[in-house]
């Protein structure tokens, strides 16, 4: 067999009297662990036994075996009856990996594989973070931590607007590129432009030898796993993890305020335990979704960190359950989609964000008085007792609640859809890696 690879991603898997070929590395975890990646206008020649490679002038190439430490069992459903549950509950561990040895109590974080000076750091003017979809919410997070930790002005971009926009970057531009599979084709052009640019490209993605990491001047992985479901869940709270580690990183090249710092590690070392307890105490959901599961739409409303947990849960629901759904910023509400509300539609709300709290309540009394079902996630204790239900989420470092405010939405979109019976994993007209654009 002959393949060349273009554009698209390309993965050989080595075996034992057999090779593979596939477009990503989860395909055949179940034989083997020991893959080639091929770039750009590179051929294999594959018999049973063999593996030859050639450049585009067809002179042969040596090629080194990436073995992936991924295991088999983790590509697995494991008992669970879909991949989305199964990646919902590994969250703890995702986060728990994702944080690693960057972050050790009493330390300072570490990023071997980048070793920023603090030259480099202060010359750095704008950080652009750029993604689609789910890691582009996780890099809206990390937007709100940057400025307001590390003083430095952040944009949030979607990659395939950047890529055509003719953004304003120079050398002294930082541009974050955010991908779970490091090989969304919108992504990856989008960096190869910031680099054309001058800028210094880090790239944070999960997958080992994807093609962004080939094309990225830095790397920096989650390590949460395979990630089958096309709903991305562990994938993004890794994300937000370990963008929240680096910010700290650069704060502390930066010397930037210690006690903030300080609360901050602290708070991260408690994620995953808080993700567990959180995991334990929100069973009543399926029973919950069995309510809205024939609703036409449904709305999601936050204010600052709160909207972007109110994005990915309504990015969530939409994709596997196609039932439509908004999320809005609070504030908003009464310039155009309060007309929208009628009697029966669900408003999902996220009260976590200290100070904004009484003004967000404000805006769920008035969907409640024009007839809608509330649904509320919140670390705080609150005495309205008014709301269809309330969900209480661990509190923690008000800059990492979208990490925890996450967990419910994804299992109410997950409920949801079973309780239409459609196919959580594999939701009509998605794919999982995006290699077209
Ligand atoms: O692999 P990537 O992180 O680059 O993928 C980006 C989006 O395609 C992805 O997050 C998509 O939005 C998910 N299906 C959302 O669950």
């Amino acid at each position: 067999m002959i393949v060349v690879r273009k554009d698209s991603p390309l993965v050989i898997g080595k075996g034992d009297g057999e090779n593979f070929i596939s477009s990503d590395i989860p395909a055949y975890l179940k034989l083997t662990r020991n893959f080639y990646l091929l770039k750009d206008n590179e051929f294999a020649v594959l018999t049973q036994n063999d593996i030859k490679f050639y450049d585009n002038d067809l002179n042969p190439l040596q090629k080194n075996i990436t073995k992936i430490d991924w295991d088999a069992t983790s590509a697995e459903k494991n008992g669970y009856e879909d991949f989305m549950l199964k990646e919902i509950y590994e969250q703890p561990t995702a986060i728990r990996e994702t944080i690693g040895n960057h972050l050790i109590a009493g330390q300072v974080c570490q990023f071997d594989e980048l070793n920023f000076s603090k030259e480099f750091l202060s010359s750095i003017q704008k950080i652009y973070i750029v993604a689609c979809g789910t890691a582009m919410h996780a890099g809206l997070t990390a937007k709100t931590m940057l400025e307001n930790i590390c003083e430095i002005n952040t944009e949030v971009d979607i990659a395939s607007e950047f890529r055509y926009r003719n953004p304003l970057i120079n050398k002294n531009t930082l541009c974050i590129f955010i991908s779970q599979s490091g090989e969304t084709a919108d992504t990856i052009a989008a960096l190869k432009l910031a680099k054309s640019k001058g800028a210094t490209t880090l790239a944070i993605t999960n997958v080992e030898g994807s093609s962004i990491t080939r094309e990225a001047d830095f790397v920096s992985y989650t390590h949460a796993g395979p990630e089958i479901a096309v709903a991305s869940t562990k994938a993004y709270t890794s994300q937000i993890t370990l963008l929240a580690i680096l910010v700290i990183y650069f704060a502390e090249i930066l010397n930037k305020n210690s006690e903030t710092l300080a609360d901050l590690k602290k708070s991260i070392l408690e994620l995953p335990t808080k993700a567990e307890q959180l995991l334990n105490h929100i069973e009543d959901i399926p029973e919950f979704a069995k309510e809205f599961y024939q609703n036409k739409d449904v709305f999601f409303l936050g204010r600052g960190l709160d909207y972007n947990t109110a994005a990915e849960g309504s990015l969530k629901l939409k994709e596997i359950s196609y039932i439509h759904s908004e999320a809005f910023y609070s504030g908003e509400l009464k310039h155009g989609p309060i007309a929208l509300i009628e009697s029966g539609t669900l408003v999902i709300s996220i009260l976590t964000v200290p100070d904004l709290i009484e003004k967000s309540i404000s805006n769920i009394q008035e969907v409640i008085t024009r007839g809608a079902k509330t649904l509320v996630i919140t670390d705080k204790n609150l005495e309205h007792t008014n709301f269809s239900k309330m969900i209480k989420i661990p509190e923690t470092n008000p800059f990492l609640s979208p990490i925890l405010s996450i967990i419910p939405l994804q299992l109410f979109a997950y409920s949801i859809t079973k309780q239409k019976d459609l196919d959580v994993d594999k939701p009509r007209n998605l794919a999982k890696s995006v290699t077209v654009e």
